[in-house]
């Protein structure tokens, strides 16, 4: 297929697993007592990432590419690894499983691919290692031959665990790897431990971990765990990705003549701030058989080709629609006025500097951007072209510009179109499915 502005959309799709939800399902799995089953688990490079890493840790996992079964041996069941456990690209796997191995006595060090080395860490070490866990981070340059003395706070790193105890931690940034990596560690702690956040992040952690069988409490923006409960397998029912679905709510909302369902998608309120602004900016969406799977909410999603206008995004909404920040700007260059991004500084710290990779591609597709320190400025109704795009190894800056390269004049093409099997390997298959 062509990227180019030839097509409209119609019809309807499921978009695979939810990422996050699938790869604490995994996790949780690998913990408790007995078999989880997790059905339509993400079979994205990330999750993918996270099974190998459990397996290395003695856990066995069978994965038939639909359905994931996992043999845990419960909280103390984990076995130190042989090999450096790769997390790949992952930055949910990275700092989730040093929650876990924070509890365990035995070393680990995780390693993983050239963008991960260099996402921060220290937001995770800190919390750990006020509750004693001990971290040692590698100078990858001379790895793995030397240690580095002075702590660079990034992957790769040894990680000694054990003995934790427990705290109650005030947490600078809205981020749910934190908070998670926090309560999981406090799974092994000496009393209950707490995190508070600014904002809340994500729950699916302590919707999940609690349907597992552990003692959470959530109030506000604190969410509170005991120590030592007795995990057990469940069946999860992995919903939709709205991070996936996305894509496919600003195509068919910027796109004439698109009308698409998207079937069986998460809409957990943490999550859910795309649903919100794609309603501000006058887009026709609307949510249909709404129901509880799993403990998380789901519904359908009907978009219909919709006349879009600038809004103002900040505050509380910045971490429910955090990963879909880059879309969302796509949608902001075809409509009408002015889009301010604000609050988003974390968008500097995803799989690339996103504050950068999108105001650089919507220039040069002719956008007027502006980027600022904490989001940027967009002033829609340019007529876009495109261009050769740079995507930064990043899956979500390859998929946000193939949906404006389908709105653009003259042919989108791409540095590198295969990241995005990271979190949605039949992206380009399902946009041709809906080709009319
Ligand atoms: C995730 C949390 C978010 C999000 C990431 C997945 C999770 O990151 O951007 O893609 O599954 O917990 P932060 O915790 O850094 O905000």
């Amino acid at each position: 297929m062509k990227i180019t502005n030839n097509y409209s959309f119609q019809g309807e799709l499921s978009v695979p697993g939810d990422k996050s939800i699938s790869h604490r399902a995994i996790m949780f799995g690998a913990i408790s007592n007995g078999l989880t089953e997790v059905t339509d688990c993400l079979q994205g490079a990330d999750c993918l990432s996270t099974i190998s890493c459990f397996q290395q840790l003695g856990i066995s996992i069978e994965n038939n590419g639909f359905k994931v079964l996992i043999h845990g041996k419960g909280l103390h069941g984990l076995t130190a690894p042989r090999q450096i456990l790769n997390v790949g690209n992952s930055g949910t796997t990275a700092r989730l499983i040093s929650g876990i191995l924070a509890g365990q006595s035995f070393q680990s060090t995780l390693d993983g691919d050239h963008s991960i080395r260099k996402r921060p860490m220290k937001r995770i070490f800190a919390p750990l290692s006020e509750m004693k866990a001990k971290f040692q981070c590698w100078d990858s340059g001379s790895f793995p031959e030397l240690w580095k003395k002075t702590s660079p706070n990034s992957i790769p790193f040894t990680i000694q665990g054990g003995n934790l105890k427990h705290i109650h931690y005030q947490s600078a940034i809205a981020s749910a790897q934190v908070k998670s990596a926090i309560l999981l560690a406090g799974l092994y702690g000496d009393g209950v431990t707490k995190v508070t956040e600014p904002v809340l992040s994500r729950n699916h952690t302590e919707l999940m971990l609690a349907s597992f069988g552990a003692n959470l409490l959530s109030i506000d923006t604190t969410a509170a765990i005991w120590p030592e409960p007795k995990l057990e397998g469940q069946c999860i029912h992995v919903p939709g990705d709205i991070s996936s679905a996305a894509y496919f709510i600003a195509l068919g909302l910027i796109r004439p003549h698109s009308e698409i369902l998207i079937r069986n998608v998460g809409v957990n309120p943490t999550r859910n701030g795309i649903l919100k602004v794609a309603l501000e900016m006058g887009g026709n969406i609307s949510l249909l058989e709404e129901r509880t799977v799993s403990g998380e909410p789901v519904a359908d999603i009907l978009v219909k080709s919709s006349s879009l206008h600038g809004i103002t995004i900040g505050g509380n909404q910045i971490p429910t629609l955090i990963d879909e920040l880059p879309i969302i700007a796509v949608m902001a260059a075809f409509a009408e006025g002015t889009t301010t991004i604000k609050n988003a500084e974390e968008l500097k710290v995803k799989e690339s500097d996103r504050i950068v990779s999108v105001a650089e591609n919507l220039k040069a597709m002719g956008a007027t951007v502006t980027p600022t320190t904490d989001g940027m400025i967009i002033k829609g109704g340019n007529q876009l072209h495109g261009t050769q795009i740079k995507t930064y190894a990043d899956h979500r800056i390859a998929m946000s510009f193939c949906i404006a390269g389908l709105n653009a004049n003259g042919e989108t093409t791409f540095d590198d179109r295969d990241c995005v099997t990271i979190s949605y390997p039949s992206f380009y298959q399902d946009i041709e499915s809906l080709i009319k």
